[in-house]
Parts: structure tokens; C-alpha cells; sequence
């Protein structure tokens, strides 16, 4: 194959409009480009991340009132708090007065949020209470000085945050993968282990790889495959919203308890991953789930917030431990070749090359659907350009 020219975001746009313009059966990947491109990232974040849903978290987190953590999307800094009233808000953690962040900890509990800088001081809801030293600034007026609160639902007990307020109520959009899901009962599991992380790749790489079992014989020869083999993945029809395939596990292997009363013999045996676009990626397992929320942080480079949840309470259970140890190792074999995979991706030789099958990586076709549902070249260009 003869190298090539860099493409540009608009070559980008094409490309993914005639790639998936053609049938599930000449499935292809994109070329190299869509991983590196700095225009094209500059696209994803105006037109997906901040028009999207973005899942930022489990409302584990912040259990009770007053409890809070910070996290970032896009630049923008966050602060999850769970008010008096027991609601979750999600607030801009920058300062009504000169913009300085408020909360400067990762989390914690708090009876107000006081900013380090000049000391005002703000309720468990975002709402101004003190100022000090400000009544006579005629341009003051408290009610108007509360920190931004953000469009914010919560689905399953994950927190979605939508940037730009615009984004049609998620839940509705979710209708039939709750009805896949609601026998695992994963609202009744408690959040037991939660990590931030940053991964050496773009944010496409984590969510594809994550969606695929084509790679669980060969990447986790000894951790996923001998419990989930590849050749029993099975792709479930995807819609709009999102991408789904059941992983079921090996008959040799002992059951994955305890069940849930309503789950069927079939649902005791499989694990059902999703991936809720742009970049929620989830496996609701037998007895836990393992979730990924995703966020570009550059071209190469993906922030990660992963926990795990399960029936049981305490995080120190060795049960629990050693489901969490398993995560690890699994994540730490992703991780080694999906850094590989971005140095690589450095070439001008790669154009794309054949998906498999619809079991082992349909579920990257149905993403690169989506992408070009939000990206694709429409007739009117869009509006970052
Ligand atoms: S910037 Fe926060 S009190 Fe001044
Ligand atoms: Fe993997």
C-alpha cells in the first residue's frame, strides 16, 4: 500500500460517511488518522462531548448529604454534590466571584464549599451564602452569584452530566437496554471500588477495544478467556443510544453467583457489555459490574473513572478483592496493547482494515454508526469548521 497523505477532519468526515454507507458485511475499520487527528478531536469534543451525556460517575460517590467529588470534562471543572435535600447536583467548581476553583480535594464531605481565595462561601446546593466584606459593592446581589448548575440525570445510579443543557432526556433513549438488563438488577449493587486513571490512547481506542471480545483469546489468554472465551461472544441488536453484546462464559467454569432471583438460567451464564455512546463503556457481569467512564484528554491520551459494584457491602470482602484484582490484570493487559496500538497509529500506511464478524466486533460497526450519525460529511457543513 502507498503512504498518505494526512487527513484533515473534512477527509475524516468522508471517509467515515462512505465507510459506513456500506453493508454490515464489508465492515471496516477507520484509518489511522481518526485516532491521532487534533482537528478531528477538536470536532468530537464541541459536537459529541459537550452536546452528549457524558457518565462522570456512580452515585455511590456521594452516598450521603454533603458528600462531594471533583472531577473535569472538556476542561471544565466539576463538583458532584449531594445536597440537603438528598439530590445530586453537578455544579461548575469555579468561583462566582474571579473564577478561581472552589474545591480543590478530589472528595470528601462538607457542610458548604468555601473558596480558598477571598473566602465566599457557598451551600451543599452551589447556592452563595456568605460573601464577605461585600455589602457595599452596589453591583453584588447574592441570589445571582450561584455556582452554575449543570443539566444532570442519573440512569441506574450512574450521574450523566450534558455540558451544554441541549441534550434530549437520556433515560427514554435507554427503554430497551434497561429491559435487557433489568433481571441483573444492577440499581440493587453497591459501588465497592472506584479509581481515576489516565491510559497512553485516544479515548476511540478504549471504547472499541472495550466493545469487542474478538481480543479476549489473545490478549487474556489467561484472565478473560478461560472465563468468557471469545468464541461465545454473541453481539445483541444495538440501537441509536448504544451497543451491546452478551459474553458468555465457559460451561467449565464454575457459576458466577449469587444470582439475583429473577435472572433466567441464559442470564446466570453471561455477562451483558455496553457501551452507552459516545463513551460509557459497562459490563453488567452475573454478580458485578464493571464500568468505564471515558473522556478524551488529548489525542493520545484517555482519562478514566472505573469502579466496580456488586450485592455485597463491604469493600474489603476477599470475594470482592480479588474480583477487583482480576479487573486490574485484565485492564493492565488493555492498556499494554492499547499504548502499542497508538504508537502505531502513528503510520501513513494504515487506511482500515476488515471488522470480524458481528459476534466479535459488530458492536464497533454500530459505534462508527454513531460517529458518523454525529460527525458523518452532511450536506451543510458544521459549525466548528
Ligand atoms: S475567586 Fe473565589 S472568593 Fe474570590
Ligand atoms: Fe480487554
Amino acid at each position: 500500500m502507498q503512504a498518505t497523505k494526512p487527513r484533515d477532519a473534512q477527509d475524516l468526515r468522508q471517509h467515515l460517511t462512505d465507510l459506513t454507507s456500506k453493508s454490515k458485511d464489508d465492515a471496516y475499520s477507520m484509518p489511522s488518522d481518526f485516532y491521532t487527528s487534533e482537528a478531528f478531536l477538536e470536532l468530537e469534543k464541541e459536537q459529541i462531548f459537550r452536546r452528549e451525556w457524558v457518565c462522570i460517575g456512580h452515585v455511590g460517590e456521594v452516598a450521603n448529604p454533603g458528600d462531594f467529588y471533583t472531577t473535569e470534562l472538556l476542561g471544565e471543572q466539576l463538583l458532584v454534590a449531594r445536597d440537603d435535600e438528598g439530590t445530586i447536583n453537578v455544579l461548575s467548581n469555579v468561583c462566582r466571584h474571579r473564577g478561581n476553583l472552589v474545591v480543590n480535594e478530589d472528595s470528601g464531605n462538607r457542610r458548604s464549599f468555601v473558596c480558598p481565595y477571598h473566602a465566599w462561601t457557598y451551600a451543599r446546593d452551589g447556592a452563595l451564602k456568605t460573601a464577605p466584606l461585600m455589602k457595599k459593592a452596589k453591583a453584588f446581589d447574592a441570589a445571582k452569584c450561584s455556582l452554575p448548575k449543570l443539566a444532570t440525570e442519573i440512569w441506574n445510579n450512574f450521574i450523566f452530566v450534558n455540558l451544554d443543557g441541549t441534550a434530549k432526556p437520556l433515560a427514554p433513549q435507554l427503554a430497551s437496554l434497561d429491559g435487557i438488563l433489568h433481571n441483573y438488577h444492577h440499581e440493587l449493587r453497591n459501588l465497592l471500588f472506584k479509581e481515576d486513571a489516565v491510559w497512553g490512547t485516544n479515548w476511540k481506542n478504549l471504547t472499541e477495544n472495550f466493545m469487542e471480545g474478538y481480543h479476549l483469546f489473545a490478549t487474556h489468554p489467561k484472565t478473560l478467556q478461560p472465563m468468557t472465551p471469545t468464541q461465545l461472544c454473541r453481539k445483541v441488536p444495538g440501537e441509536d443510544r448504544w451497543t451491546a453484546y452478551r459474553s458468555y462464559y465457559d460451561p467449565e467454569f464454575p457459576p458466577r453467583g449469587p444470582f439475583h432471583d429473577d435472572m433466567t438460567e441464559d442470564e446466570q451464564r453471561n455477562s451483558v457489555l455496553f457501551n452507552i455512546f459516545p463513551s460509557f463503556v459497562v459490563a453488567v457481569a452475573a454478580n458485578y459490574t464493571l464500568f468505564l467512564c471515558l473522556r478524551p484528554n488529548g489525542v493520545d491520551k484517555v482519562s478514566i473513572r472505573w469502579g466496580v459494584c456488586g450485592l455485597k457491602t463491604d469493600p474489603l470482602d476477599p470475594e470482592v478483592v480479588a474480583y477487583v484484582d482480576l479487573c486490574k490484570a485484565f485492564n493492565a493487559e488493555d492498556k499494554e496493547k492499547l499504548e502499542t496500538l497508538q504508537a502505531a497509529q502513528n503510520t501513513r500506511y494504515f487506511g482500515g482494515g476488515p471488522l470480524a464478524p458481528d459476534d466479535l466486533e459488530g458492536t464497533i460497526w454500530d459505534f462508527l454508526k454513531y460517529m458518523e450519525g454525529m460527525l458523518g460529511a452532511k450536506d451543510t457543513p458544521i459549525a466548528a469548521e
